[in-house]
């Protein structure tokens, strides 16, 4: 949602404060600001905007900013006040002698401004993160100790926060905690990062410590101490962190969106070394912790996700009911955890997520676990919360993904349902042998296959082109490309604004064929399989009403060409799997009409990469 940063040490503030909100920048982007510690004096700049707004803010302040060597940053997807100067962080109590950044939603604010404000404290903002100022300088006031203000402050805060805070008193030390929002210190020689997720610091160090829920720590250059919410000492593990800086770089790539989906073919492979040998060796699946007695008599499972990781769980569904014949429910996340659901430990739950921190996912991963489910997650952040909350972690291994639109994490989650229902499809003896090496052979050569579509894809590129102008996109698909109509049309309103939606076609006629006319174009994903004429007939529906249709397809039926406007050739694939090679050309599609349109492609309006807020 919102990014922080933070760094105490001996070198400059602002750069490295600057390059970390930048790298955090896919977190939210409507405002930002710094506080910097330089000689006793806490200054605080802000801007309203990207961050090229602040950067452009301090260049008038270049004399006054440069000595400076401690400092917090914070990068704001707003939720409470308007992204103003005023609500932008980092906040001050009513001195102005602390300064804190803050991630996440203080849930009691209201009750807590109601109390200072009856102590004095002026609130400036509308934001639930003044409060938090306000709350740890009075208490400070009375007892004089930074860190213990911070915590006794945090007995009192309800909701989900990353925090981290620096006092005039303190020339030399920052001190940061967090509840059910992401916090990392990086560890340096003489100095001290803090962050709300890796790229913001891995240009600086490897070494991290993941700061536990509840956790205090109070940083100086030199020195790190850890405690608890009761006050006691912690002993910290020192994590190397997983990422490479060159994963986030653009690589010569317009954007970073363009770059992902060009790493499509290599985190397929990625995802299959180790698991899948050959086509007669079973899946290796060792991340899967259920025993195989456990999962032969496994009748039902729950997959939870939001977003575009729903709808890898739609396919997820599909195969997993396909292949082994167990009932599979899937729910948005957001949907899931406020109704009396029905899991117990005979289900299994499935939480999906790129990130690993979506708060409502996250929130139903907890409710189910509670009620002793297994919890399997399937993640891109092997170092997540979620993650932590996994009794079994299939990390989908698909590096970084910097832009707000995801695509690779979701091929990469798509890829590890089928690894798990061909893992539970042979342990069950579910699935026919032919079709199980047909099945494992293909998955062998999707990667060349997607290389296919990305060396033409100046054809997507001149249909993108020509679709660009419309206002209304309708996609339908039928079967396990249901899905794949969902998240192509996700990712075309999702970065392009234009109002894209997915539909089973056999629902076209019992609603949306009213919309239909010559200005609609309707994309129909025809491919080879049990729906194939089907799908045909609902497209010739389409067009008896003018829509303009295009079709995506891996047929070379010559009748497609009198019927459809324009033609989106893929390579001939297992109707299992045709998922995968199908979402390609829509991602490429999003992407080259956003691009057309001029659009912030890898930062769209409104989005932030996770949904740390339920
Ligand atoms: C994807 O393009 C979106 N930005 C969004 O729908 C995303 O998939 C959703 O917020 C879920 O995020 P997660 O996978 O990190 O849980």
């Amino acid at each position: 949602m919102c990014g922080i940063v933070g760094y105490v040490g001996t070198q400059p503030v602002v750069d490295i404060l600057l390059d970390g909100l930048q790298q955090l920048e896919y977190r939210g982007y409507d405002s930002s600001g710094i506080a910097i510690s330089d000689n006793g004096e806490i200054k605080i700049y802000k801007a309203e905007g990207k961050l090229q707004n602040l950067k452009d803010t301090l260049k008038s302040h270049n004399d006054e900013i440069q000595n400076a060597q401690m400092g917090i940053g914070h990068i704001r997807w707003a939720t409470h006040g308007a992204p103003t100067l005023i609500n932008a962080h980092p906040h001050t109590c009513n001195c102005g002698r602390l300064a804190l950044v803050h991630n996440g939603i203080i849930e009691n604010f209201k009750e807590l401004k109601a109390e200072l404000e009856k102590e004095g404290c002026v609130f400036r903002s509308q934001t639930d993160t003044e409060v938090v100022a306000h709350l740890i300088a009075s208490i400070y006031g009375k007892i004089k100790n930074l860190t213990e203000a911070v915590r006794l402050a945090t007995l009192r805060l309800e909701g989900a926060y990353a925090l981290c805070v620096m006092h005039k008193d303190y020339k030399d030390t920052l001190v940061v905690t967090k509840r059910n929002a992401p916090l990392i210190i990086g560890l340096g020689e003489g100095e001290h990062f803090v962050a709300s997720d890796v790229p913001a610091i891995i240009k600086h160090t490897k070494r991290a410590v993941y700061l536990v829920d509840n956790q205090i720590a109070t940083l100086t250059p030199k020195s790190i101490d850890i405690i608890n919410s009761h006050g006691q000492n912690i002993e910290y593990k020192v994590e190397i962190l997983p990422w490479e800086p060159v994963a986030l770089s653009k690589m010569g790539y317009k954007h970073f969106m363009l770059k992902e989906i060009h790493e499509q073919p290599d985190v397929i492979r990625n995802i299959l070394v180790g698991k899948l040998h050959t086509t007669s060796d079973p899946v290796v699946l060792n991340e899967v912790k259920l025993t195989r007695d456990t999962l032969k008599n496994l009748n039902r499972i729950q997959i939870i996700a939001c977003g575009t990781s729903l709808h890898a769980a739609m396919i997820g569904k599909y195969i997993i009911e396909t292949f082994c014949g167990i009932s599979v429910d899937v729910e948005p996340s957001s949907e899931y955890i406020y109704r009396r659901t029905v899991t117990d430990e005979h289900t299994l739950v499935i939480g999906v997520s790129q990130s690993g921190e979506t708060a409502d996912t996250l929130t139903a991963i907890k409710q189910s676990k509670a009620k002793g489910s297994h919890i399997l997650i399937i993640t891109n952040r092997p170092d997540s919360a979620m993650a932590r909350e996994a009794d079994s972690l299939i990390p989908v291994s698909a590096g970084i993904e910097v832009s707000v639109a995801a695509t690779k994490s979701y091929v990469a989650q798509v890829m590890s349902f089928y690894l798990l229902a061909i893992y539970m499809a042979e342990i069950k003896g579910s699935l026919d042998s032919t079709i199980l090496k047909n099945l494992k052979n293909e998955m062998m050569i999707i990667p060349q296959k997607i290389e296919q579509i990305l060396s033409h894809k100046e054809e997507i590129q001149r249909c993108a082109k020509e679709y660009a102008n419309t206002k209304d996109f309708i996609y339908i698909a039928r079967g396990i490309n249901y899905p794949t109509a969902l998240e192509g049309a996700l990712k075309l309103k999702e970065i392009s604004y234009i109002n894209a939606t997915g539909y089973p076609a056999g629902e076209l006629k019992h609603g949306p064929i009213a919309m239909l006319d010559e200005t609609m174009p309707v994309l129909s994903i025809l491919m080879h399989g049990s729906v194939y004429e089907k799908l045909l007939s609902n497209s010739e529906e389409a067009k008896a009403r003018n829509a303009r249709l295009i079709a995506l397809t891996n047929s070379n039926d010559k009748k497609l060409n009198d019927l459809f406007d324009y033609i989106i050739k893929v390579p001939e694939v297992h109707e299992y799997l045709s998922p995968i090679i199908a979402i390609i050309p829509l991602q490429l599609l999003a992407y080259y009409i956003a691009e057309f349109l001029g659009k912030d492609v890898d930062q769209p309006r409104n989005l932030a990469k996770s949904v740390t807020v339920e």
